[in-house]
C-alpha cells in the first residue's frame, strides 16, 4: 500500500487561523457594506484562488449585490507569475450599470490585476475597486493599489483558504506557509 500523504506535513507554519480569517473577512464586509450603500455592487471573483474568500465575504456584506466570476491564468505550475495573463472565462454582461469590486485572493507582482483593471475599466462600469485578502507589497512590479486589503504579508508562498500550490492545498481551512522544499 502506498504511504499516505498528509497535506499538513508540507506546511512550515500557520500564518492565519480559521478564527483570524473570519475576523478579517467580517471587518472587510463591514467596510464594503458601508462604502457601497445605495450603489449597484457587482462582486467579481477571480477564480479559483478567491473562491473561499468570496463565499465568506459576500455573506459578510449586508447590502444588496450581484456576483460573477472570471478565470484568469498566469501561473502554470510555478510559484512566480509568468507575466502573461490570459482570460480563460470572461464576464458576459454589460458593466455600465455596475460598481465593480474585483475580489482576489492575493496581490503579488500585480501583473494579473493591472491587466484585469485595464480590461474591465475599458468596459465603462460606474466604478472599479480591488479587494484582496492578502497583499505582498514588497513583490510589486506593476502599478496596482488595492482598495481593501485583508492583511499584508511578507514574501513567502502561502496556501490554504482557496490559495493553492500546483492546484493543491486550497481546502485547508487556515492559511499556512508552504515548506520551500515542496516547490524547490
Ligand atoms: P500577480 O499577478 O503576481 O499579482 O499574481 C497574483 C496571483 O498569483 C494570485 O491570484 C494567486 O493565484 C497567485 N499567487 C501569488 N502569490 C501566491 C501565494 O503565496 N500563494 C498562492 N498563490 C499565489
Ligand atoms: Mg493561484
Amino acid at each position: 500500500m502506498a504511504e499516505e500523504k498528509n497535506m499538513l506535513d508540507d506546511i512550515q507554519r500557520e500564518l492565519f487561523t480559521k478564527e483570524e480569517l473570519a475576523a478579517i473577512v467580517s471587518r472587510m464586509g463591514r467596510e464594503i457594506s458601508w462604502d457601497y450603500r445605495g450603489k449597484n455592487l457587482l462582486m467579481v471573483s477571480v477564480l479559483k484562488g478567491s473562491v473561499v474568500f468570496m463565499a465568506d465575504l459576500m455573506r459578510a456584506v449586508t447590502e444588496p449585490l450581484s456576483i460573477d466570476f472570471m478565470v484568469v491564468s498566469s501561473y502554470g505550475k510555478g510559484v512566480k507569475t509568468s507575466g502573461v495573463v490570459k482570460i480563460v472565462l470572461d464576464l458576459n454582461i454589460p458593466l455600465e450599470e455596475y460598481d465593480l469590486l474585483i475580489v482576489e485572493d492575493i496581490l503579488d507582482s500585480g501583473k494579473t490585476l493591472s491587466y484585469l483593471m485595464e480590461v474591465l475599466r475599458a468596459r465603462g462600469p460606474k466604478s472599479v475597486k480591488i479587494c484582496t485578502l492578502f497583499d505582498k507589497p514588497e513583490r510589486r512590479e506593476a502599478q496596482v493599489t488595492p482598495d481593501y486589503v485583508g492583511a499584508r504579508i511578507p514574501d513567502a508562498f502561502i496556501v490554504g483558504y482557496g490559495l493553492d500550490y500546483a492546484g493543491k492545498y486550497r481546502n485547508l481551512p487556515f492559511v499556512g506557509v508552504l515548506k520551500p522544499e515542496v516547490y524547490a
